[in-house]
């Protein structure tokens, strides 16, 4: 086969893998087999990266040395994990259910090998799937295929959608696994996600990545840009928001649905400024009206808008209208939600491996722009508006921009005493070309006397 046809087989997958309905792993109803089983020297233990194989074979050395998912059991007996489970009632940390389900590969006993260990935290099967049906096989290529892999039960981690899916459980939890807001007023720290973000950090924790996208790679999975990394876990978080808002979790107990599905610093911030403006984007919501988290949906705004004019209109009028039935009642918002979600998988299926690709610098000029308007007067739209812009700047490889992530990244450091004003000032700087020396600013964070 000629490398051309192998090449486009190759992408080709990618699409299929996305269509498929891969169960995530913890759903998978395989064996998971350990950590331990992957790990032997001419498998994935290699000291060092293998010369003249596909994959690196120290998968096994980064991830135990230079991986945080390795140390997410461990992290449930230090003295955060012991405070949360003391304040929840919860005897231990490491045998309460709600917290390994999201720290470990919380499998149900009977899907759990002789070398499967709860203590190995988040491991290769956490992702990869439960390796019951292709462990012992899954390295004979080419008489094995990558599409054979996936039928005997591996996860599609590289089909950036379900990618999304699976970080996202744990990232954002879902209707069965959630960092609820009783758990985050225990000590928990807040989440917060952006998929190509992640990836990176995550990927370049160490002194090596977990895997190399080199030639064989694209040659054998494809690759795509940040850009559409950025994309689709954007459109694939706002619609996992809005379908947890749609489940039994925003139900609540007692008076108030889920707090942990709101924006934490609606309530959450200083009593010594009043930050609040009317925002296009609240519908006329007044000050004091807590409002759903809408970070992800703000850029998939954003997103809409570089796209096309008409989905960015139906992306501003469903938050909107989400944020207006807000001080109605939970079914309101509901059914604006519902709807909203039309709007995102409309985009969703405008999206490919090709585009936002070419777009970078319409999509940065957005969000610098609406930035730079005071949009982003809540702290989380910032810090994900921040997490755009970085990943669009080094896309676009522009070192006077890049020089001025570290500032920006600042401005963010401190979520309760984050200065929306400041911000705003520095994506102003930002879009411009030749900064005014000193630019007067509409919006000011209003001291109370
Ligand atoms: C929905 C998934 C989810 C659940 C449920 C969850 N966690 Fe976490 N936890 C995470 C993620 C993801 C992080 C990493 C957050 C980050 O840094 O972005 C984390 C971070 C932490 C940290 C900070 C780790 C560090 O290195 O400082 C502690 C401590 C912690 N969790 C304890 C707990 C305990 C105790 C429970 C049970 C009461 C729990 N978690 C339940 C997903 C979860
Ligand atoms: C947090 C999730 C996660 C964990 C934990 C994890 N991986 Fe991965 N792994 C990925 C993702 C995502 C990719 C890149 C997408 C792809 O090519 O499938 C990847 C890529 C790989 C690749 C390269 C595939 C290729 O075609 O080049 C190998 C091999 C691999 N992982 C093995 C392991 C092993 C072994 C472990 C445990 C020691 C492990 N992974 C732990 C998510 C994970
Ligand atoms: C089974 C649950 C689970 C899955 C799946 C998962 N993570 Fe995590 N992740 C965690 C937990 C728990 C932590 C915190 C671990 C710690 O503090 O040691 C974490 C930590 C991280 C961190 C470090 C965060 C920080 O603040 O330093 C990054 C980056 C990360 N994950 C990225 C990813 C990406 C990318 C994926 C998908 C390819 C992914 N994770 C899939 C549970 C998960
Ligand atoms: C609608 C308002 C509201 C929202 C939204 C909200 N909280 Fe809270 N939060 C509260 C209230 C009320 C308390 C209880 C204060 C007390 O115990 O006196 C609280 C308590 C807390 C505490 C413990 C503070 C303490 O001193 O005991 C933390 C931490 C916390 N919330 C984090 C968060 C995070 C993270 C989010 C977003 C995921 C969030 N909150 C969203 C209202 C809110």
């Amino acid at each position: 086969m000629s490398k051309m046809n192998r090449t486009s087989l190759a992408a080709l997958g990618i699409l299929l893998a996305g269509v498929t309905s891969a169960e995530l792993p913890e759903n998978d109803g395989y064996v998971h087999m350990g950590v331990a089983t992957c790990a032997a020297s001419q498998c994935h233990g290699s000291a060092v990266p293998r010369e003249g194989s596909n994959v690196l074979q120290n998968e096994y050395v980064t991830w135990t040395q230079d991986d945080p998912h390795s140390l997410a059991y461990e992290v449930l007996s230090n003295s955060r994990s012991k405070g949360i489970a003391a304040r929840l009632g919860l005897g231990s940390a490491i045998t309460a259910k709600i917290c390994l389900d999201c720290h470990a590969d919380n499998v149900p006993l009977q899907q759990r090998g002789e070398r499967f260990h709860l203590s190995d935290g988040v491991g290769c099967e956490s992702c990869h799937g439960g390796a019951e049906n292709w462990l012992a096989t899954h390295y004979n290529q080419p008489t094995v295929t990558h599409a054979a892999n996936l039928e005997a039960g591996l996860y599609p981690t590289e089909s950036v959608s379900k990618r999304g899916d699976l970080c996202l459980s744990c990232h954002l939890g879902t209707k069965d696994k959630f960092a609820t807001h009783r758990i985050m007023a225990a000590g928990h720290p807040r989440l917060a996600f952006e998929l190509d973000t992640f990836t990176e950090l995550w990927r370049t924790f160490g002194r090596q990545p977990h895997y190399r996208i080199d030639a064989d790679y694209r040659e054998r999975k494809g690759s795509v840009s940040h850009s559409y990394s950025w994309a689709a876990g954007l459109l694939a978080e706002s619609r996992h928001r809005l379908s947890l808002i749609d489940g039994p979790l925003f139900d609540g107990e007692g008076m108030f649905p889920e707090l942990g599905l709101y924006d934490c610093h609606a309530c959450h911030r200083s009593m010594k400024t009043v930050q609040w403006r009317p925002l296009p984007r609240h519908g006329g919501a007044g000050p004091g009206v807590p409002f759903v988290h809408d970070g992800t949906l703000v850029m998939s705004m954003a997103l809409a808008r570089a796209l096309s004019p008409s989905d960015g209109e139906a992306m501003e009028s469903g938050l909107v209208a989400l944020h207006r039935a807000g001080s109605d009642n939970i079914d309101a918002i509901r059914e604006a939600a519902a709807i909203l979600d039309v709007v995102l998988a409309r985009l969703q299926g405008q999206l490919s491996p090709r585009n936002p690709s070419g777009h970078e610098m319409r999509l940065l000029r957005e969000i610098l722009g609406t930035g730079a308007e005071g949009n982003y007067i809540d702290y989380i739209s910032a810090e994900q508006a921040f997490m755009a812009v970085q990943m669009l700047v080094i896309e676009i490889d522009d070192p006077r921009l890049e020089d001025q992530l570290d500032r920006i990244a600042d401005t963010l450091n401190n979520d309760e005493r984050y200065r929306p004003a400041q911000f705003a000032a520095m994506l102003a700087t930002l879009s411009e070309p030749e900064p005014e020396p000193d630019t007067e600013l509409e919006i000011e964070d209003e001291p109370i006397e």
